[in-house]
């Protein structure tokens, strides 16, 4: 394939991207902007596998065929709760595969084979983009054994670890000078070697010391690192789309980390040295520790008041994607609206397990977008709402972490929503959520607990109201 027609097929992926990017950023264009990602990323491969030849040309083919069967496998399997593991696992890889590059390419005599400023350039490329990819690959390695709960939630702290981390990074860049220096190979590697080590156990440190409930911003920001180790590799193979893709990925995983991190109210920093989400929690589950009384509520009731309700406000938390809930409620949302009803639904930014959860499974069972809200557009409106429906939240409603300085979650804004006359929450027990806390909205004299699995008690609710607008 010409050098010509490759330019111009990078360039249209690369507009591709940018357009995707683009349509992901609102739920009406998604669908497109999943299209035009689609589209890119196989003109991509397109001209990648038509680039290639001879044993290259079979070693890409193989590679491409036996990722594609697991990975499609894997994405078939997994559970849409199970998501942000597979995100992080797919991220290690992205930086395991920025690691091998680099040794490769350097074992390969690519570096011997260049002079002056254009070796020190393919040098530089190496060791960031071999430093970048480990960090990336212990750190997402951690992140998705803390999210599958095979390693604890609770932070890491070693003794002065800011000081460990940054006696890490200058004794990287220390290595960097020296395999700079280097004359060959045989001088090169153990630098090589040893900073690999190093951003190894970086990655692994950094990760390890953030605490539980905010593992969210975590996994956004190994998206982000992913991305500049894939850039990294872009530099170290000269391939152009691949530099861009990765900036792509990059930038906007920035841009999301800091996005979730004003949500959340946590220094982007904190994230990126860890010790983040470390405070010690006070309680450890409401059922060990129970703040009042609890008031219990029926189905037939709870479709009582939301009957008699002007103004309903919903919030779908983690309980309503493991219930499926979303179909049957969707059906008691028309059912109120033709009735004159103003049903709204109130989305936190990190309800569930991924970013934008709840908007898809909404989307999914056909809730108009008009009537979904992000936090800060309804939070003050809780005064004039009459009934909130709680489905399977928990964190994401509990006040303490606007009253509880030794809450682990203190400082995240929440969905204010025990302002509102009546609450009813739906869940099956008394059971904490995913950081692990008590939440002390359960015993408010305004609450009402709806126990059992979401979904059976909204189809309970859809019956009587069905049942009461015939
Ligand atoms: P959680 O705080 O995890 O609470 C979910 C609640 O749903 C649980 O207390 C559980 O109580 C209930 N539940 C589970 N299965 C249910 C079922 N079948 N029917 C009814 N209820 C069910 O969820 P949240 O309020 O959505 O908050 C999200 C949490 O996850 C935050 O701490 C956030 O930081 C964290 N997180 C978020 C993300 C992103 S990006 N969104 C990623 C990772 C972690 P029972 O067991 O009593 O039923």
């Amino acid at each position: 394939m010409s050098q010509g027609l490759l330019t111009v097929a990078y360039l249209a992926a690369s507009l591709l991207f940018i357009l995707s990017l683009g349509g992901l950023s609102n739920q009406e264009s998604a669908r497109k902007g999943n299209a035009y990602g689609i589209i890119g990323i196989t003109l991509a491969m397109m001209v990648t596998i038509l680039g290639a030849s001879g044993l290259g040309l079979a070693a890409t083919l193989a590679g491409i065929v036996v990722g594609g069967v697991i990975g499609a496998i894997l994405a078939a399997r997994v559970a849409m709760t199970s998501m942000p593991e597979l995100v992080a696992i797919l991220h290690s890889f992205v930086g395991l595969a920025a690691v091998l590059v680099g040794v490769s390419s350097y074992l390969a005599g690519d570096v011997d084979r260049l002079s002056g400023i254009d070796k020190l350039i393919h040098e530089v490329e190496i060791f960031v983009g071999v430093f970048i990819g480990g960090v990336t690959f212990t750190g997402s390695v951690v992140a998705f054994g803390k999210l599958r709960g095979k390693i604890g939630s609770k932070p890491l702290l070693l003794p002065g670890r800011h000081f460990v981390n940054l006696a890490a990074l200058v004794g990287s860049l220390a290595l960097g000078v020296m395999f700079s220096q280097a004359t060959g190979s045989a001088e090169g590697i153990p630098p090589l070697v040893i900073m690999t080590l190093i951003s190894f156990f970086m990655g692994w440190h950094l990760v390890m010391a953030i605490g539980g409930a905010d593992m969210p911003v975590v996994v956004s920001m190994l998206n982000s690192y992913s991305g500049w180790a894939a850039a990294a590799t872009g530099f170290m193979l000269a391939n152009d789309l691949l530099i861009v893709t990765g900036a792509l990925v990059g930038s906007s995983g920035a841009i999301l980390s800091y996005i979730m991190c004003k949500a959340m109210n946590r220094s982007i920093w904190n994230v990126i040295f860890g010790g983040f989400g470390a405070t010690p929690a006070k309680t450890t589950g409401a059922a060990e520790q129970p703040a009042g009384e609890v008031h219990s509520i029926s189905a037939e009731e709870t479709a009582e008041l939301m009957l008699n309700a002007q103004s309903i406000m919903i919030i779908p938390g983690y309980g309503m994607a493991v219930a499926q809930a979303q179909h049957p409620i969707k059906e008691i949302t028309s059912l109120l609206r033709k009735k004159g009803a103003n049903v709204r639904f109130g989305i936190h930014p990190v309800a569930g397990r991924l970013p934008g959860h709840m908007n898809v499974l909404l989307a999914e069972a056909n809730v108009p977008y008009d009537i979904v809200f992000e936090m800060d557009e309804i939070n003050h409106d809780f005064p004039e709402v009459d009934v909130t429906l709680v489905i399977g939240a928990n964190d994401i409603v509990n006040p303490g972490a606007l009253d509880d300085p030794n809450s682990p979650i203190y400082g995240m804004p929440v969905l204010e929503c025990w302002k509102s006359k009546d609450v009813i929450v739906m869940k099956r027990s008394m059971a904490s959520g995913y950081s692990g806390v008590d939440n002390p909205l359960f015993y408010k004299d305004n609450t009402k607990m709806l126990f059992g699995d979401a979904k059976e008690r909204v189809n309970n609710i859809l019956s009587t109201i069905q049942a009461r607008s015939h």
